[in-house]
């Protein structure tokens, strides 16, 4: 019998993004990251950017631009030139036009919302370089991305005028996360935490806005932030005044 590409086993997609220590400002132990970086850490480790097609396969942007190389269903793709450090590129690349362009014309992927664009860019120029020289780089591993994303859920769900967009989409992206933690064979997964965290995601979507109380959501990214190695991280909205 021969042995053919679709039938080996899918290594998880690695979920570890590493962040310049500038980016990482600490306040009173926690590192405060912007709605938007918050947001473009969930959206580059989200395959739903790029629409069905890569959906399946279940390509992500960290998939391809890690330190590591390229993990999950990346490691098979043949790419027509080597893929660069995001951190390095100058600032005349405008990233929420190249990520856009290429969601829709290389992919065939749907527009992608401009805040989402914005947030890819803003965490862009937050990343630290493949051969950051710094002993302690600042990591989010797979554990703080679930928590970060259930606050930024937590911080929409209790918003006057909640994006319903973004909730699904962070929603469905973390959803997937929880997947790829569950198969990952580098982190013991906290099995009963996954499943409910699942649980309160999958509720949501029966009652169509939102993905829990915001109450709920807090209490459980307190529990991934246990449950992870690295640092606790908190959404900041500053001006707009909405707290956790
Ligand atoms: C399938 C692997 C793959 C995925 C997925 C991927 N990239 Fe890339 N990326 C590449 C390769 C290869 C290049 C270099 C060739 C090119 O410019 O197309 C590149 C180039 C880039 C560039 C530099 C363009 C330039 O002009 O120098 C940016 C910015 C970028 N990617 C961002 C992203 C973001 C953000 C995502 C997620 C939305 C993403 N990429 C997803 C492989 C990938």
């Amino acid at each position: 019998m021969t042995v053919t590409a679709g039938d080996l086993a899918r290594e998880p997609v690695r979920l570890k993004t590493a962040l310049s220590r500038a980016a990482c400002t600490t306040v009173r132990g926690s590192v405060r990251l912007s709605p938007d970086i918050a947001l473009g850490l969930v959206a580059f480790n989200s395959p739903y950017l790029f629409g069905g097609k890569a959906l399946r396969s279940q390509l992500t942007c960290g998939a391809c631009h890690a330190k590591e190389g390229p993990s999950g269903a990346a490691v098979r793709l043949r790419l027509r030139a080597p893929v660069p450090d995001l951190a390095l590129l100058g600032s005349e690349i405008d990233v929420a036009a190249f990520v856009s362009r290429a969601v829709e014309y290389e992919f065939d992927g749907p527009p992608l919302p401009a805040r989402t664009a914005r947030a890819l860019s803003a965490l862009t120029r937050a990343l630290a370089p493949y051969a950051d020289p710094e002993a302690n780089p600042c990591e989010v591993d797979g554990a703080s991305l679930v928590a970060i994303g259930l606050r930024l859920c937590a911080a929409q769900a209790a918003a006057a005028h909640p994006d319903a967009e973004e909730l699904a989409f962070v929603r469905d992206s973390l959803r997937f996360v929880l997947g790829e933690l569950a198969e990952s064979t580098s982190y013991e997964a906290p099995a009963a935490l996954i499943e409910r965290t699942n649980r309160a995601l999958r509720a949501a979507d029966l009652h169509g806005l939102g993905c829990g109380t915001p109450a709920h959501l807090l209490q459980l990214a307190t529990r991934w932030d246990a449950a992870g190695h690295g640092r606790h991280f908190v959404v900041e909205y500053s001006r707009r005044g909405i707290r956790e």
